[in-house]
């Protein structure tokens, strides 16, 4: 694989700085944000007063804890645009994330925040081993989605030649990046397993491909995919985290260098982690929600943002910005089959471990009286037909998975092909239980 790894000067002086010119930062940012967001956003005026709070309480960062929460409801609630903090003129773009139920949620930037957005997403990429002059590949999907066009504006603000292919149409994918020969892709990790399948079925061998490295994200994804993705192409594959309410992609990126878990940007935004049940602030270290505030935001300002996003904050590494683990899951994925809390990326990390397996798999939950269960489907590779070694895979992965995870499941080890490829977020979860 190619050294990516940055060399002196190319970073900016912020993401070096020290943690006490970091904190400064914050303190001041974090004033401006709560001020700014007081003054001009009715729900945050009333929140913060019904709380009996007022920005001028804040004299250091750890009086953040006493300010109300900001929930995805807060912002359905205020739909389309009653979060935002400036004139609807000023908003240049409108975002919206589809969401399963309900209205979607809606945010917006002035072009400030698009400029921030393009500086931090430019940063994330030169953290990915991305350069100035560097090919970029961007099969994240443009429109309402942030992924595609938040991607767009970093790589054009890094100097990079952008590719804008969005999401979809496969065959596509797998003949411009044999054509144009691009060096760096974001795209989904599922995804990305769809266009290595494009590669193995037209025959071409995916690790003679000019891609250097992957920037993925948008969904849970674990060490082992990285693995798996990185041996199929022989290329880097790099973490990158966002959601559309702080911002988009480009909130949190990992390193090449270290690959140790996501650099939060944390001179634009501010991470708590918090207890999911009581609300309670959590040290570094320990494992809760994730929840961010924008410090330099202008259009739609957000305070104490609950992302349902389980992980723990880490000390900087290559940078001196505190690093979050890579994510498990949303608290909203996270199943409990008698008694006992999974995730679908723990699967994955199971079933990644037994030979004859390809990391295509979806979950599915079925009630038999009062008892869940629990079904996991995967595909076996196409060399893996014969069914006796199936059984054993199967057989194998269920003895994993009750190890490991302590639960008993179904395996259904089923041809390839046979699970859904997604263009964008993969579903994991498919629950057929009856809705009480
Ligand atoms: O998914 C923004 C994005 C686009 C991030 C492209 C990275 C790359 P939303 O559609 O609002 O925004 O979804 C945000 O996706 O709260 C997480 O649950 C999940 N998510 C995003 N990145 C990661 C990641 C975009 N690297 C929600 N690992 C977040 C795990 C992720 N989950």
């Amino acid at each position: 694989m190619f050294d990516l790894a940055p060399k002196p000067g190319d970073l900016d002086p912020i993401e070096t700085a020290s943690r006490d010119e970091i904190a400064a930062l914050q303190l001041d940012r974090l004033k401006w944000s709560l001020r700014h967001a007081y003054e001009n956003v009715a729900h945050y005026r009333k929140s913060f007063d019904e709380a009996g709070v007022h920005p001028d309480d804040l004299k250091t960062l750890a009086d953040l804890g006493k300010f109300p929460f900001t929930y995805k409801q807060t912002l359905r609630d205020n739909y389309p645009f009653g979060m935002y903090a400036v004139p609807r003129e000023q908003v240049a773009r409108v975002h919206a994330s589809s969401g399963t139920t309900g209205k979607p949620t809606v945010v917006g930037y002035t072009r400030n925040d698009i400029k921030t957005w393009a500086t931090v997403m430019a940063r994330s990429l030169r953290a990915a081993g991305a350069r100035p002059g560097m090919i970029c590949h961007v099969a994240y999907g443009y429109g309402l989605f942030t992924g595609g066009l938040g991607a767009h504006y970093g790589a054009e603000e890094l100097g990079m030649t952008v590719v804008p292919i969005s999401g979809g149409m496969t065959e596509r994918q797998v003949s411009l990046i044999e054509d144009f020969r691009p060096d760096v892709i974001m795209v989904t990790p599922s995804y990305m397993l769809a266009i290595l399948d494009e590669y193995r079925a037209r025959g071409i061998d995916p690790r003679e491909t000019s891609l250097k490295v992957g920037v993925f994200g948008a969904e849970p994804w674990t060490n082992a995919m990285r693995q798996e993705i990185e041996t199929a192409f022989d290329m880097h594959a790099v973490d990158i985290y966002g959601l559309s309410e702080v911002m988009g992609p480009g909130v949190a990126n990992e390193c090449v260098e270290t690959k140790d878990g996501l650099h939060i940007w944390e001179d634009h935004f501010y991470p708590e982690i918090i207890d999911p049940v009581t609300g309670e602030v959590l040290p570094d270290g320990e494992i809760g929600e994730l929840v961010f505030t924008s410090l330099t935001k202008e259009a739609m300002p957000v305070i104490r943002y609950r992302t349902r996003d389980l992980t723990r904050l880490l000390p900087g590494t290559a940078r001196s910005m505190r690093r979050m683990e890579k994510v498990t899951g949303r608290s909203d994925d996270m199943m409990i089959l008698r008694g006992v809390n999974v995730f679908p990326t723990q699967i994955e990390e199971q079933l990644l471990r037994v030979e004859g397996l390809a990391p295509h798999y979806q979950v599915e939950l079925t009630r038999s009286g009062r008892m869940d269960e629990m079904t996991v489907h995967v595909e076996a590779l196409p060399t893996h037909a014969d069914d006796a070694q199936r059984a054993a895979s199967a057989a194998e992965l269920r003895t994993h998975i009750k190890n490991v995870i302590g639960i008993s499941t179904r395996i259904a080890v089923v041809d390839p092909g046979v699970i859904e490829r997604s263009m964008g977020k993969a579903k994991r979860v498919i629950d057929n239980r009856p809705k009480a």
